[in-house]
C-alpha cells in the first residue's frame, strides 16, 4: 500500500495543499501547532473515517468556512484508488472511490490500512483498558469487515439496552424486554470475543520474539486476552447481572469490558512494569502491528509515527528507524537531529510552517 499523493482544501488549518509522497519515508518537520499532525490526521482520515483525535468532522473544517476535502490517490496491489472525502459541518460525511460515491462512511474502512504511532501510544501498557480495547478495534476494523459491522451491531444495542435500564428503573414492568436485547447482544457479542481471542492470541506470536531484541534479550513479552466473559458463558453471564444491571442502569457484562495484559515472568507489566518497560513493550506491540497486517492482508501497511521519534532513547530510536524498512512511512519531527545521528536514509523532506508546506530535497538539506 501506497499513498501517491494527498490534497486538502479547507482541512483544519489548511486552505490548499497539494503534496505528493515518496515511496520511502516522508519527514515532516517544523516548529509546534504548525499543521504537521493535521497531516497525518487527515491520512488517519482516510484510513478510518473518524480522527484519531476523536473530535467530529466540524472541528476538522477550517475556521470559518463551511466544509473540507481530503483527496488522496492510493496504490494497492497495483492498483489506483480515488478517495474523495466531503467534510461538511452539520451533515455527515460524503465519499466517493474512484469517483462512485458510496453508501456508507464504514465502506471505506479497510482500503487504507495504517499503523499510527504517537506518545500516547507510549502509555497504553499503564492506562486503562479502554485504550487497549481501542487498540484492537481500530486495527480489527482495518482488518475485518465482518468484525467492524459486528462492533457496530454491538455498540448500537449496548447503547439501547442501557437507556432501556434507565426506563426499567422507572418502569420495572418493562424488565421483559430485555430477554429480546439480551439475545442480540450475545450474538454479536460473541463473535467479537472470538475474533479478539485470535488476534492477540496471533500478535502474541509476533510480539515475543520482536520483543526479545527490543529488550537485549532481556525479557519474554506474553500478551494475553482478558476477556470480560467467556463467549460460551456470556448468556448465563449476562442473565446473572439482570439485578445488578438495572441496579446500576448499565450493562455490566460483555466485551465492552474487555482488557488484554502484558506480562513478563509471570509479572503483570500493566501494574508492576518501570516505565521503560512498558514503553519498550509498547513499542513491540506497535511494530508486531505492521507485522500482523502483513501476515493478514499480504501487503505493507502505512506507518505514521506522530512525535514519537524524540520520546525515546536513543538505542530505541535506532530499533524503530532499522524496522521501517521497505514500508511507506510518515514521520513528524520539530528536529532532525535523530535521523542525523542515525544516519537515517529520508526519501523526502517537507518543511511545515503556518500551514503551508515547502519540499526540500533529501539528505542534501541535512
Ligand atoms: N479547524 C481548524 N481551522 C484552522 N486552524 C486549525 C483548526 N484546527 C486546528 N487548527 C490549527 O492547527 C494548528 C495545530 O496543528 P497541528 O498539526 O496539531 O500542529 P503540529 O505541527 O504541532 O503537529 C494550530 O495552529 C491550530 O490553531
Ligand atoms: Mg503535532
Amino acid at each position: 500500500m501506497i499513498i501517491q499523493s494527498l490534497e486538502l482544501a479547507d482541512f483544519r488549518n489548511y486552505e490548499t495543499l497539494g503534496m505528493e509522497f515518496s515511496e520511502g519515508t516522508n519527514i515532516f518537520y517544523g516548529d509546534n501547532a504548525q499543521g504537521k499532525t493535521n497531516i497525518l490526521e487527515s491520512i488517519y482520515m482516510i484510513s478510518t473515517t473518524k480522527s484519531h483525535r476523536g473530535v467530529k468532522d466540524r472541528d476538522l473544517i477550517r475556521f470559518g468556512r463551511e466544509e473540507a476535502h481530503i483527496r488522496a490517490v492510493l496504490i494497492r496491489n497495483g492498483i489506483d484508488y480515488k478517495v474523495d472525502m466531503h467534510l461538511r459541518k452539520n451533515r455527515s460525511k460524503g465519499i466517493a472511490i474512484n469517483g462512485q460515491r458510496i453508501r456508507k462512511a464504514s465502506e471505506l474502512i479497510g482500503l487504507l490500512h495504517m499503523v499510527f504511532f504517537s506518545p500516547e501510544d507510549l502509555s497504553i501498557v499503564k492506562n486503562g483498558p479502554s485504550e487497549r480495547r481501542r487498540f484492537m478495534d481500530v486495527e480489527l476494523c482495518q482488518l475485518d469487515a465482518d468484525y467492524l459491522y459486528n462492533l457496530n451491531q454491538y455498540n448500537k444495542i449496548i447503547d439501547q439496552r442501557n437507556r432501556l435500564l434507565k426506563d426499567i428503573f422507572q418502569f420495572p414492568e418493562m424488565r421483559d424486554t430485555l430477554e429480546v436485547w439480551d439475545e442480540q447482544l450475545v450474538s454479536y457479542g460473541r463473535k467479537i470475543i472470538e475474533r479478539r481471542k485470535a488476534f492477540i492470541s496471533g500478535l502474541n506470536e509476533i510480539v515475543g520474539g520482536l520483543h526479545e531484541k527490543l529488550s537485549g534479550g532481556r525479557e519474554r513479552l506474553v500478551l494475553s486476552y482478558e476477556p470480560n466473559t467467556d463467549a460460551d458463558t456470556f448468556p448465563d453471564r449476562l442473565r446473572d447481572a439482570r439485578d445488578r444491571d438495572c441496579y446500576l442502569k448499565q450493562t455490566t457484562t460483555g466485551p465492552h469490558r474487555d482488557d488484554f495484559s502484558f506480562s513478563n515472568a509471570d509479572i503483570d507489566l500493566r501494574k508492576f512494569g518501570s516505565q521503560g518497560q512498558q514503553r519498550t513493550c509498547a513499542l513491540s506491540l506497535k511494530l508486531s502491528e505492521i507485522e500482523i497486517v502483513r501476515q493478514l492482508t499480504g501487503d505493507r501497511p502505512v506507518l505514521m509515527l506522530d512525535d514519537v521519534l524524540s520520546e525515546l532513547d536513543s538505542s530505541r530510536q535506532n530499533y524503530l528507524l532499522d524496522t521501517i524498512g521497505d514500508i511507506q512511512t510518515f514521520i513528524t519531527c520539530t528536529g532532525l537531529d535523530e535521523f542525523v545521528n542515525h544516519r537515517f536514509t529520508i526519501d523526502t523532506l517537507y518543511r511545515i510552517e503556518a500551514g503551508k508546506v515547502s519540499r526540500m530535497s533529501g539528505p542534501a538539506v541535512l
